[in-house]
């Protein structure tokens, strides 16, 4: 579905939901993490994409301070108040949005109630971060409303307020950040200690393919959380025992951590090593791109994947089923679990003439491996979130 149908379909159940017309619309995508895992929060680098599917949210604004939300595919609604926004158990899918009401009422005199719509396009669970796809479409289009004004940093973090507080998961700021500020065929690298944003060019001879595994860690939100903090417990450490300021892992380097480890329970020691060699490696891969060298970037993020399996144990059978795959195939460049871990999505680096063969050879491997099939789609670096033309999609229809 492209970006205008999304857009007209939302249009169109805003109507119906509500029997009236909608005054604002906003769009944000959805992201791949190309390298740097776990690596945000971290205060490190990460090299990331917004991609070609997104989150459609529009809104009118109401008298009141009653908000009134409807999840356009299930066509079901919410209701909460602008003054009191608080979690709500019945609609868990919700509160991304009631967090994102709390951080954009947070800006105004008296926050205002509303009538939204929200319609995504991006897989859920897929790893693609659709739930920042949702607070970012919901915090532009909001903000817009309610004539506040935050920067593109501010939303970000409104949406990590959202995931932290109303969904339970520590995050850093990666998925907002590339939802916002993606660029066509460009990737935008982070450094989240200064929260300097640019992008750089992917040349014409790179392309992803995404490849959905279904597998989903039951815990994967405590996994996530317990991960982050034994990254924090290893850096209290490093800062006791090294010569310099040490406030996050991004102020470790590979052989800081290789002398020091000893003194550090072993499990913080292995996940702690997984961030910083990430941080090198993005590094690294971002003077790979600069050279034209996307093989040797594509090893970087082969390199990645295997740090995951060993040292953050946040891959699982069927993402390291596809980088296997993906391994024994010449035309492949590279490949590596995108995101969280525990499930979801890998990405593969590829030529784009070899999305078909590469695709059909992945899904064959895959398959005979794990049982069954998973989603494989090609998708493009693209622009990030924006505002869209609120009466566009009427007079298309
Ligand atoms: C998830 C989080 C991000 C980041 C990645 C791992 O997508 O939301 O903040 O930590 O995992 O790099």
């Amino acid at each position: 579905m492209t970006k205008d149908t999304l857009h007209q379909k939302a249009a169109a159940k805003f109507r119906e939901a509500f029997e009236r017309e909608p005054a604002v619309a906003a769009y944000a995508p959805g992201r791949v993490e190309v390298l740097g895992n776990h690596t945000d929060y971290n205060e490190g680098f990460v090299l990331s994409a917004a991609i070609d599917c997104g989150t459609c949210f529009i809104a009118a604004p109401t008298d009141g301070t009653t908000c009134r939300l409807v999840a356009g595919d299930l066509m079901e609604m919410a209701t909460f108040s602008a003054e009191r926004p608080t979690p709500s158990r019945r609609h868990s899918w919700a509160n991304y949005v009631i967090g994102v009401v709390a951080g954009v009422g947070a800006m105004q005199r008296r926050p205002k109630g509303f009538d939204g719509l929200f319609l995504s396009n991006v897989p859920l669970g897929a790893g693609l971060s659709s739930s920042a796809a949702l607070e970012v479409s919901a915090g532009m289009a909001l903000s817009a409303l309610h004539g506040v004004t935050p920067s593109a940093l501010d939303l970000a973090r409104i949406g990590q307020r959202a995931e932290h507080d109303y969904a339970g998961v520590k995050c850093g700021l990666l998925d907002q950040i590339s939802s916002l500020f993606g660029e066509p065929d460009r990737l935008v690298m982070t450094d989240f200690r200064s929260l300097k944003v640019e992008t750089v060019p992917l040349g014409t001879d790179a392309a992803f393919l995404m490849c959905r595994t279904h597998a989903r860690h039951a815990l994967v939100d405590g996994e996530y959380n317990a991960r982050r903090h034994h990254c924090e417990e290893a850096a209290r450490h490093f800062a006791t025992v090294l010569p310099h300021p040490v406030t996050a892992l991004r102020d470790v380097s590979w052989a800081e951590w290789e002398q020091h480890r000893d003194g550090l329970n072993p499990l913080a020691a292995r996940r702690a090593a997984h961030p910083i060699g990430e941080n090198d490696r993005v590094r690294r891969g971002r003077q790979c791109l600069a050279d034209g060298n996307l093989a040797a970037f594509g090893q970087l993020m082969y390199e990645s994947h295997e740090s995951s399996q060993k040292y953050f144990e946040n891959s699982c059978e069927q993402l390291d089923a596809v980088v296997a795959a993906a391994r024994q195939i010449p035309l492949v460049l590279g490949a590596r679990l995108s995101g969280g871990g525990f499930g979801g999505s890998a990405v593969v680096l590829i030529h784009p003439r070899d999305v078909e063969v590469v695709s059909v050879a992945l899904q064959k491997a895959y398959q005979k491996v794990i049982g069954h099939p998973c989603d494989i789609r090609a998708i493009r670096a693209s622009g990030g979130a924006h505002m869209l033309d609120v009466t566009a999609p009427a007079a298309a229809s």
